[in-house]
């Protein structure tokens, strides 16, 4: 049977200042279209497999928000994480209490904070993606050409070889490379990004953990009499505790060597930074978009995106490739091509304030 995770516990910390701790974006509704992330990844799954085959992996404080927000869902189906530890140990904890329900399970693991505009093609690939993964023993990941030297992606280089039509076999994973690097696989043509949807068998990935990941395969292992019993609760406490917070992408996918890619186009975007979300935005002849934002003048200015929804006049002078946001009492003004750092900025306005 076929089933999906879905990953709702980080904090969409580089969309700040909109995208905060209490309601990270995936949650938000960040382009009008009248239903959050969440919500809309919800819906292209429903299209794909039964909604009781949909789990949502979620840290604990966010489980009345995803109740909320999914009606649907029985509480079962929100798996609650008590600490955040980043992808890797709430992929193998979903994965092992999948596989305690159904050993031959083939697993789609997506994030629920994406943009895709494609439903159709989106769904053709998954669905291909789940027959392979039953028919190989290999991780699967869905791959988007690449247009700019995004240092925010997981960079994959495959190889012509195929083992069906339009699966490549993967030849590096480089997660989050450097600018320098990114530009160097950008101007080879044969790499694309990882989208972070993952397409499995159960044992395919727990394989995959005890390889590469030994010790926290065997802390979820460990939990199987636990798993769907009263004793689940304090059980997953410990075993996060004793976890080490990794992505998987560092954790297994740059690691593995049966890793296969799916070139696939789906008008994707992770919409994870502010320039993501001003390339989708329209824009004027010198490419300033002003979005949820009243009363703006520009003099001068070109390639700028404005979002500023409180009443505020707003006047730019002489002002190029710069984001200016503001939400929740703070204004963020920053060039275009240094949003990475805005990371940094959270954690640092963390510490101070
Ligand atoms: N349950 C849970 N627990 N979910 C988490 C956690 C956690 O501790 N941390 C992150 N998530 C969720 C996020 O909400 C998001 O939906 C998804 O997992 C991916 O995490 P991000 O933090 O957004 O990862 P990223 O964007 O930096 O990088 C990943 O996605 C890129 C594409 O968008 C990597 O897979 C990259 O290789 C990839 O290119
Ligand atoms: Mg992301």
């Amino acid at each position: 049977n076929n089933y999906a995770l879905i990953m709702a516990g980080g904090i969409g910390s580089r969309f700040w200042p909109v995208s905060r701790t209490t309601y990270p974006k995936q949650f938000l509704d960040v382009l009008g279209t009248g239903k959050s992330l969440i919500q809309n990844t919800f819906e292209r799954f429903k299209k794909i497999l039964p909604v009781e085959n949909i789990y949502i992996l979620t840290n604990e404080n966010y489980f009345d928000l995803v109740k909320e927000q999914l009606p649907e869902l029985t509480d079962n189906q929100i798996i609650g994480e008590p600490i955040m530890r980043n992808t890797a140990p709430c992929i193998a904890y979903g994965c092992y209490k999948i596989n305690q329900i159904d050993k031959d399970a083939q697993i789609v693991v997506a994030p629920s904070d994406h943009l895709i505009l494609e439903t159709e093609n989106f769904i053709n690939s998954i669905n291909q993606a789940l027959l392979a993964s039953k028919a190989h023993n290999c991780l699967i990941t869905l791959g988007i050409k690449p247009s700019r030297p995004d240092t925010g992606y997981g960079y994959i280089q495959y190889a012509n070889e195929t083992i069906e039509e339009n699966l490549h076999k993967v030849k590096t994973f480089t997660e989050k490379p450097n600018l320098e690097i990114a530009e160097t696989f950008l101007a080879s043509g044969d790499f694309l990004w990882n989208s972070g949807i993952f397409i499995w068998s159960v044992g395919a990935i727990i394989e995959a953990l005890d390889n590469h990941l030994p010790d926290m395969s065997e802390i979820f292992r460990d939990g199987k009499n636990q798993y769907n019993s009263p004793a689940e609760k304090d059980f997953i406490q410990s075993a996060f505790q004793r976890c080490p917070s990794i992505s998987i992408d560092y954790g297994i996918m740059e690691k593995a060597d049966n890793v296969f890619v799916m070139p696939s186009e789906f008008g994707w975007s992770d919409l994870g930074t502010w320039t993501s979300v001003y390339e989708l935005a329209d824009k004027d002849y010198v490419g300033n978009a002003v979005i949820n934002s009243e009363k703006v003048m520009m003099y001068n200015s070109s390639n700028c995106m404005v979002n500023v929804p409180s009443d505020k006049l707003v006047i730019l002078q002489d002002l190029h490739d710069f984001i200016i946001v503001e939400s929740n009492n703070t204004l963020m003004i920053c060039p275009r091509d240094k949003e990475q750092h805005v990371k940094q900025v959270v954690a640092d306005v963390k510490q101070k304030f």
